[in-house]
């Protein structure tokens, strides 16, 4: 037996001793299987479904909040780490709501200035959670409500598709919106997320992924060494609540230009009025910087290099946009296996159309009318060297 046929075996073997539903339709390598992870007071049924290639990478996915759980990579000598941050129980994400860990988000990511935007003449009101403003949808988003699941795959990529019924008026916002998320796993080490709307009155949406990297291992750290590079001439600057200014400032000449690959702890304690807006007492990142690939999936949008194991991320995507979040607001949280997650202990990309769109004439429209459909499709690409 190959060594992959034998850790395909195995991991079916082990499925099937645990008593959770296993599919071996897939090519050699890709597994998928599904078991209760918890059942929520109201008895809902919580499921957690883990994909798996031959590389050994695994990713599980939360019904719960659409949410990555977990994220096993290889390093550059094949040894797997975990280097997403989450919870090991449904308890975690319900009572740290606020840090969003993988969570899927909706209906509006990022900021809504004063939670209003208007539409069509008609004003429109999303109860705020952050300081003056919505943040992520509003105090109850796409991220604490329970989806559906049905396994989905195509030729080369195992997956499972989340979707979800948001009625008209939730959180404030108008019609009735359809939304689907599919998480897929190829063997190139691609973890692909893609998603898909409609809705039946005119409406804005803007989803994403919230997702807390550390190639070097969830809890293994702060996130200071290692190196990005953000393909992005430009960002959109905000104030001191965080709201986009409306401009697109050029990174040239301040700690945001990560043009080359430059660690994420070089800048981030500068005396920069933005890394305080961001992060008043120490500096950080949580800026969203506009994409020179400008929604074309084949141009690389980011890259993210770990020299200690030598994991590499690179992100492709459809958005126009991605926020880079450094856990700023991390502060010693117990994470999966009793791990701590310090300050700066991980970092965002989350791809997005920009903050506040809806209130920013100058940004790209996140309109969503009737009879359209709203795709994005995001790409994680790992490697290790
Ligand atoms: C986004 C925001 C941050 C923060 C995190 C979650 O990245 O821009 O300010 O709210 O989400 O804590």
């Amino acid at each position: 037996m190959t060594p992959l046929l034998a850790r395909t075996g195995q991991a079916l073997g082990l499925a099937m001793a645990f008593g959770l539903a296993a599919s071996s339709a897939q090519a050699a390598g890709l597994t998928r299987e599904h078991a209760n992870f918890a059942t929520l007071e109201d008895g809902t049924s919580v499921e957690r479904f883990v994909l798996r290639n031959g590389h050994g990478m695994q990713a599980s996915i939360l019904t719960y909040g659409a949410t990555l759980q977990s994220l096993l990579v290889p390093d550059k000598a094949g040894k797997l780490a975990d280097v997403v941050l989450g919870f090991d129980d449904v308890k975690g994400y319900q009572e740290h709501g606020d840090v969003y860990f993988g969570a899927t988000i909706g209906r509006f990511g990022n900021r809504l200035a004063k939670g209003q935007f208007s539409l069509d003449g008609k004003q429109y009101q999303v109860p705020v959670n952050d300081g003056p403003n919505a943040l992520h949808g509003g105090p109850k988003g796409f991220d604490k409500h329970v989806w559906k699941a049905r396994e989905t795959d195509e030729k080369g990529w195992v997956g499972v598709t989340l979707s979800y019924h948001s009625a008209d008026g939730e959180m404030g916002f108008p019609g009735n919106l359809n939304v689907e998320v599919e998480y897929s796993l190829n063997e190139d080490n691609v973890l692909r997320i893609r998603y898909k709307a409609t809705t039946d009155r005119s409406t804005v949406l803007n989803l994403t992924n919230h997702s807390y990297f550390n190639l070097a291992g969830a809890g293994e750290g702060d996130i200071l060494n290692q190196v990005a590079t953000l393909y992005a001439a430009k960002y959109t600057p905000i104030d001191s609540t965080l709201i986009p200014t409306g401009e697109l400032a050029p990174v040239a000449g301040t700690p945001l230009d990560f043009t080359r690959p430059v660690a994420f702890g070089k800048h981030i304690r500068d005396d920069h009025e933005q890394l305080k807006f961001a992060e008043p007492k120490q500096g950080g990142f949580d800026f969203n910087w506009v994409l020179d690939s400008a929604g074309d999936l084949g141009k690389l949008a980011a890259d993210v290099m770990d020299p200690g194991s030598g994991r590499r991320l690179q992100l492709y995507t459809t958005e126009p946009g991605v926020q880079l979040y450094t856990g700023n607001f991390l502060k010693g949280f117990t994470g999966k296996g009793g791990k701590t997650y310090p300050h700066w202990g991980a970092f965002t990309l989350e791809t997005q159309h920009y903050p506040d769109a809806p209130n920013q004439p100058n940004f790209p429209s996140t309109r969503l009318d009737p009879k359209h459909t709203y795709t994005q499709t995001t790409l994680f690409k790992f490697s290790a060297q």
